[in-house]
Order: structure tokens, then sequence, then C-alpha cells
């Protein structure tokens, strides 16, 4: 494409590009991030620093990849891995993993590690039985977790959930097929309505069929980042729950500015999976992916060295505290409004068409609560102020 302006220095210098449409974008884009409610990207991002550091080290000209096994040496020296494989140990104990008995990486995104907990448990599997699982998952955990299992060739039974989203134990029950290794999908916060499969009753189903061999894991895209955080983190730890994998979002409760994630399992369960000799990379390739980004990695190593438990905790409770401030606030007024517990997902009426474009709320169609539906994301931009005049807004709308 043609320039069509040379550069103009008014802003900060560099903020003008010669590409019109480009700069319109950015500045949109930049203005309109705090006044979307409806997605689950925290966009209170605090990565300014690492951007300087990044620039003035002459990074910026460096191509970096992460191709290979950020748990083996590998002879390339563009990498994070010795980051990469911190991030892991930071995020290990808070789920429950033995930091000695720990595999992972830093993703593309929950997807990617969805596609590895399913691929992983698909092997480990076949590994201990020689036969092919079959995947149980409900039908509203994220789409990711079906379409993966389709992609990947594994029998899959969708399973019912109730009202408020939870896989309904008795239909697990009536869907198993015993003699049949089991991959079982936890969705810890399912996507529309913020529903937590409930673990215990689960398991007590599983727990039925002693010879049947199970593999768990959690999709914890977004829930997985803040419940560690608080007196609720029994949930996501393995030592209670017996799950073998989590997959979590980078992009969501961490701040991450663009599609990034972890996924983390034992070494029990990477052991068990197929080889394939690269002689280019570690030798024995487990993982899907070849090239993966070093930066996000870097980017995900600088926010837990740069933010505290501490202040994570503090961001976790104050979502929730505004959760349940935004669903007072409708209740006020006798906005139909719904949420899970531990969720700071409320799924409501749908709204006006001008109320859910000018706070990109996300839509969904439910008969059970009236028909059409919208939800807000009670992220850490969400403070009071914004809910409030939201709540205004939506008020007038109505009137
Ligand atoms: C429960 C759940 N799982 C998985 C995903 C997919 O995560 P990502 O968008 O990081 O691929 C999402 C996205 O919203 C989600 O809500």
């Amino acid at each position: 494409m043609k320039p069509t302006k040379p550069i103009e220095q008014t802003a900060a210098p560099g903020a003008t590009s010669p590409f019109d449409e480009l700069n319109k974008w950015a500045q949109t884009a930049a203005a309109e991030k705090n006044g979307q409610l409806g997605f689950p990207g925290n966009q209170d991002i605090k990565l300014k620093d690492f951007y300087r550091w990044y620039v003035a080290n002459g990074l910026i000209q460096v191509c970096l990849n992460n191709a290979g096994d950020p748990f083996c040496d590998n002879p390339g020296k563009l990498t994070s891995h010795r980051f990469e494989r911190e991030v892991i140990e930071y995020f290990a104990p808070l789920y429950g993993f033995e930091t000695d008995n720990v595999w992972g990486l830093v993703t593309n995104s929950g997807s990617d590690g969805n596609n590895h907990g399913i691929y992983f448990g698909n092997n480990f599997l076949k590994n201990k039985t020689g036969k092919d699982p079959v995947l149980y998952v409900s039908d509203e955990a994220h789409y990711s977790n079906m379409r993966l299992a389709h992609l990947q060739g594994i029998d899959t039974r969708l399973i019912k959930s109730d009202d408020m989203g939870r896989m309904i134990p008795e239909e697990l029950d009536k869907s198993l097929i015993p003699d049949r290794p089991c991959i079982i999908v936890f969705a810890m916060g399912s996507t529309f309505k913020g529903a937590i499969d409930d673990q215990n009753a689960l398991n007590a189903v599983l727990d039925r069929y002693p010879s049947m061999k199970v593999f768990r894991h959690v999709d914890a895209a977004l829930f997985g980042g803040y419940l560690p955080f608080t007196r609720h983190k029994d949930i996501v730890d393995r030592r209670i729950m017996r799950f073998d994998s989590i997959a979590v979002s980078g992009h969501k409760f961490f701040g991450m500015d663009e599609p990034a994630g972890l996924f983390i399992t034992s070494r029990d369960v990477y052991e068990r999976q197929r080889q394939f000799n690269v002689a280019y990379l570690n030798e024995d390739m487990k993982m899907i992916n070849c090239s993966r980004s070093s930066v996000d990695a870097l980017k995900f190593w600088w926010l837990i060295r740069s933010i505290s438990k501490e202040e994570w905790a503090e961001q976790a409770n104050q979502m929730l505290e505004n959760t349940g401030y935004l669903v007072d606030e409708l209740r006020k007024f006798n906005y139909p409004c719904w949420v899970n517990e531990l969720s700071n997902t409320v799924f409501i009426k749908r709204p006006p068409q001008e109320i859910v474009e000018r706070y990109s709320l996300s839509c969904n169609y439910d008969e059970r609560f009236g028909g059409p539906l919208a939800h807000i994301v009670v992220m850490q931009h969400v403070t009071r102020e914004r809910i409030d005049k939201f709540v205004e807004a939506l008020k007038l709308s109505c009137k």
C-alpha cells in the first residue's frame, strides 16, 4: 500500500503513521477500550514499561521464536524459554501442581491450551489402555472444546447442562460408556453464563466406574485467572479436584495485551505422549505447535514479576465485588439479570440495540430466560463508575 501522507509528529513521537486509515483505527481502538463491557479482556494493561524496555534494548529488531520444549535444553539462543519455564513454575502451585512434577507452556490462547489438554488426554489414555477414549463436555462449554475434539477425531458426547449452564451429573451418568476411557472437560466459567461445572458431583459419577480410566481437563480460560487468588481457590486445585491438565487465557484476567495463555499438566501425562523426534529442536517434541511467541512468554514473566500475588488478589476480589454491585443496581430497577456463583459474568435481558452496540455486549438466546439475552463481563476496567454510567444508560433506554 502506498503512503498517503508524510509522517506527522503530532501527539507522541511516532504516533502518526503514513496510513490514514491506520491512524483513525488506532485512535478509535484506544478511545473505546474502556467502554467495552461484553468481552472478558482486562483492559487495565500494565505493559508500558515492558515495551519501553523491549524497544530500548533493540529487541524490536530481533526475530525471536520459542519453537521447542521450554523444559528441555534447546540449541537455539533466540528463545525466551527460560522465562517461559519460570512462568509455568510460578503458576503450577496455584493450580495444585508440584514444581517437580509439572510440565507446561505459554500458549497462543485459551483454545490452544484446550487443544493441548484434549490431545494430551487422548494420547495419555490410549497409551495406558490401548483403547480410543470418549470425550464428554457440556453443551454450554466453550465451542473450542467441541471443535478440537472433532478436529482430533475423538468420539464426543455433548452433555446437557442445567438452566444456569452447569453440566448435569445424571446426564453424564446416562451418557457414559464405561468400557472405554473417558476424557472429561470441566467448564470453569462457561462462556456466556459463567457456569462452573460441579467437579465434586461429576467426580462422584465417574467414581462409580472404578475400572474406567479418566483424564480430566479444566477449561478455565477466564475464571482460572482470578479464582486462585480468592478464598475459593480449592476449586482450581488439582490436589482437591483431581484434574490432570488446565488451560487458562493470558489476555483475560492477567492483562496480556494480545492472545496468550497457559497450559499446565503433570510429568506423568507428558511422559505418556507420542514421540516425534525432531532433531533440530529438542529431539522429542511432545507439543502441537512448532513456532511460538517468545514475546508472550516475556510479557507474562514481566507481569508476574511486577504484580504481586496480593495485588492479583485485590483485583480478583474487587472484580467479584463489582459484579455484586452491578447485580444490585440492576435489581433495584427490576431489570432481569442472572449470575452464577463465583462468576464475574452477569447475563441480562437483551437491552435495545443502541446499548448493545455502545457497550459491545455479546448476545445470546435462551427460551428459559425469556429469549434474547446479553452479558456483561466485569473485568478490572469495569469500575463502579462505569457500572453506574451503564446502568443509567440502560434505564434511559427502557423509558
Ligand atoms: C470458557 C472459555 N474457554 C475457552 C475460550 C477460548 O479462549 P481464547 O479466546 O483465549 O482462545 C473462551 C473464550 O472466551 C472461554 O470463555
